[in-house]
């Protein structure tokens, strides 16, 4: 009886030594994804394809050596070059950029520059919708953010987590300007050679499935208990070989849900001492040297890694646990105890490259904060996570204010080149990161449960600037920023967003809208929802197989919401002025009856067709 325990119990532990072994044998080279050159006008033009994509191409053991179906983003003028992902985007301060996107896929996209300070009309949200073979061309911008890594994803009303999910995003590197001092100076002194000593790195998971076919497929299905494979540039596993110099890597966590504490180590599990230099939007005052920092979704950070006299040495970027707080998805609990500690990384160290770092010792200033006074503050307001029930959903929902998105509502006005106090309640059970469009923030205050967190302890909060924070259960979280630039009338569709990053939480309605209002038309009659008098519409073939004509005529852009019978939004399309009418593309929604919203100025009209 006891030799038999025993003897169970070294199976098991043999077991478990071995598929840990295998599975993290970092065999697969790490993909650095092409830097995106510009065009002739100065800008860059991207497509959304659908591709295929090998997730873990030298393993032997790993049944993801397969090509998988994904999404990408590709450079119209270097195509193929991208299977998942997209090209990283260089701006500089002050390029006026005049871009493109081309989407090849077979349903609707978006394309948003998350972390930009970009005009409404450029900023690719929901308001800015691709359609199938649509070509979206904003108004040129003007760069006007400074040195910053930002990322560019879809962002489609109800579609973004999938999008996501099945490969779409990219990193922007916004260069250091010369024309301001400081940050010329910090450009000489730290690693920019990309993929030489200045790395991308985006951090994300995968749910796989085999299809009836034995294909592997991405699922792209909202639940999260579920086996996720981490992966890194795409590739599950990864090895990335950096020189014996001082390198700089620029985190993303792309993740649509999940939350990673990376934790730096040595081959040994030692901590290696890694030097915290930008938070979202840029430079931190000074390098902090941390080992260990919990990202959410949609936050970026760079890091100073000095790497001198290790080579022939490694070292890894785990992703610590056990170690993330209960309440933030990414846990052990919320993924049914799936996730481990787990080597997420090897950074394998070869000979020295790239210009020598000047560095000589730790730590070093770097650029003063630009913080907003409070002296400046002329408005405070709250915005609250909850969890209520709403009669579009059976189960409760988490949402902003007890509302959810509606693309026609304006929940918030903003005084052009005000700066204002935000307070972030998260009266809900689970930690939700809070990202706004346009601006960016600084932390002032964290309090939790009443008390105040010490804001020594945690530079990459409350340091640098940031667009992207967690906000855990029980906090109150107080951020200042200004709103300058890019003033508009009151109207949705010149709005920004703000809204939680765990993207299934944003699809189901936990994000509301803004506008910087420039002091024109009236800022009480214009907030309303439009819906103010019935109109009729009508809709032609019905029912119809894939082409649907709107017969009417609307002076200014107008909204199409195509829904089923139980709410649910399927589509919503922004349709441009028209006199007379314009056809839809219904075949690639399902079959049965479906709602159709048609929101203008003009008011609003509901009918409902047939898809054959
Ligand atoms: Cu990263 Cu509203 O987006
Ligand atoms: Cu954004
Ligand atoms: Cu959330």
């Amino acid at each position: 009886m006891k030799t038999n325990s025993t003897f169970q119990l070294f199976l098991v532990l043999l077991l478990l030594s071995s598929t840990s072994l295998s599975a993290q044998e970092f065999v697969n080279p790490i993909s650095i994804p092409p830097l995106i050159q510009y065009n002739t006008e100065g800008g860059y033009d991207l497509d959304v394809i659908q591709t295929e994509h090998n997730f873990s191409p030298m393993s032997t053991t790993d049944t993801l050596n397969t090509m998988v179906t994904t999404f990408a983003f590709e450079d119209f003028n270097n195509p193929g070059t991208t299977s998942i992902l997209g090209p990283t985007i260089s701006w500089e301060y002050g390029d006026s950029l005049e871009v493109s996107v081309l989407n090849e896929l077979s349903e609707n996209t978006t394309t948003h520059w998350h972390g930009a300070h970009v005009p409404q009309a450029a900023d690719g949200g929901p308001h800015q919708l691709i359609l199938p073979n649509g070509l979206w061309e904003p108004p040129t911008f003007e760069v006007k953010d400074k040195s910053a890594t930002m990322w560019y994803h879809p962002h489609a009303m109800g579609l973004t987590y999938r999008q996501v999910q099945m490969g779409l995003s990219g990193m922007i590197y916004v260069q250091d300007p010369d024309n301001d001092l400081i940050l010329s100076v910090i450009h000489e002194i730290l690693p920019t050679d990309y993929s030489v000593n200045d790395f991308p790195l985006i951090f994300q998971t995968k749910k796989f499935k085999r299809n009836g076919t034995g294909d592997i497929e991405i699922q792209a299905d909202q639940g999260y208990k579920d086996d996720y494979t981490y992966m890194v540039n795409g590739i599950v596993d990864p090895f990335l070989n950096a020189p014996a110099s001082m390198i700089r890597l620029r985190i993303l966590n792309g993740d649509g849900k999940f939350s990673f504490n990376f934790n730096f180590t040595f081959e040994n599990g030692n901590p290696f001492p890694s030097h915290l230099i930008a938070t979202d939007a840029g430079y931190t005052t000074r390098t902090f040297e941390i080992n260990k920092i919990l990202m959410a979704p949609g936050e970026r950070t760079e890091f100073l890694l000095d790497l001198r006299g290790l080579e022939g040495e490694a070292i890894y970027i785990k992703n610590l646990v056990s170690e993330i707080p209960a309440g933030v998805i990414g846990n052990s609990s919320t993924t049914d105890n799936y996730a481990t500690d787990r080597n997420l990384l090897k950074i394998v160290i070869g000979a020295p490259a790239g210009p020598p770092s000047p560095i000589i010792a730790f730590p070093i200033n770097l650029h003063p904060s630009e913080a907003p006074a409070m002296s400046e503050v002329s408005k405070t307001r709250v915005k609250t996570f909850r969890q209520d029930m709403f009669d579009v959903s059976t189960k409760p929902l988490f949402n902003i204010d007890s509302m959810l998105m509606d693309m026609m509502v304006v929940n918030d006005v903003v005084k052009l080149d005000s700066t204002e106090i935000w307070t972030i309640k998260n009266t809900t059970g689970i930690a939700h990161p809070w990202h706004i469009h346009d601006i960016h923030f600084w932390v002032t205050e964290i309090l939790e449960n009443g008390v105040a967190l010490d804001k020594t302890l945690y530079p990459q909060i409350f340091d640098g600037p940031k667009d992207n924070v967690l906000v855990m259960p029980g906090w109150e979280l107080s951020y200042i920023a200004t709103f300058d630039d890019f003033g508009t009338e009151i109207m949705p569709n010149n709005s920004y967003m703000y809204h939680c990053h765990i993207l299934p939480h944003e699809d189901n309605g936990m994000m509301g809208q803004f506008v910087v209002w420039n002091g024109l038309g009236n800022p009480n009659t214009s907030t309303e929802d439009p819906a103010l008098s019935d109109r009729s519409m009508t809709l032609y073939p019905n029912p119809t197989q894939g082409l649907l004509y709107l017969e009417g005529a609307s002076e200014e852009k107008s909204i199409l919401r195509i829904s089923d019978l139980q709410g649910r939004l399927l589509s919503l399309l922004t349709l441009p002025r028209f006199d007379g009418n314009v056809g839809i593309n219904v075949s690639s929604l399902p079959k049965g009856m479906v709602i159709l919203e048609w929101l203008s100025q003009e008011g609003k009209a509901v009918s409902k067709v047939v898809i054959e």
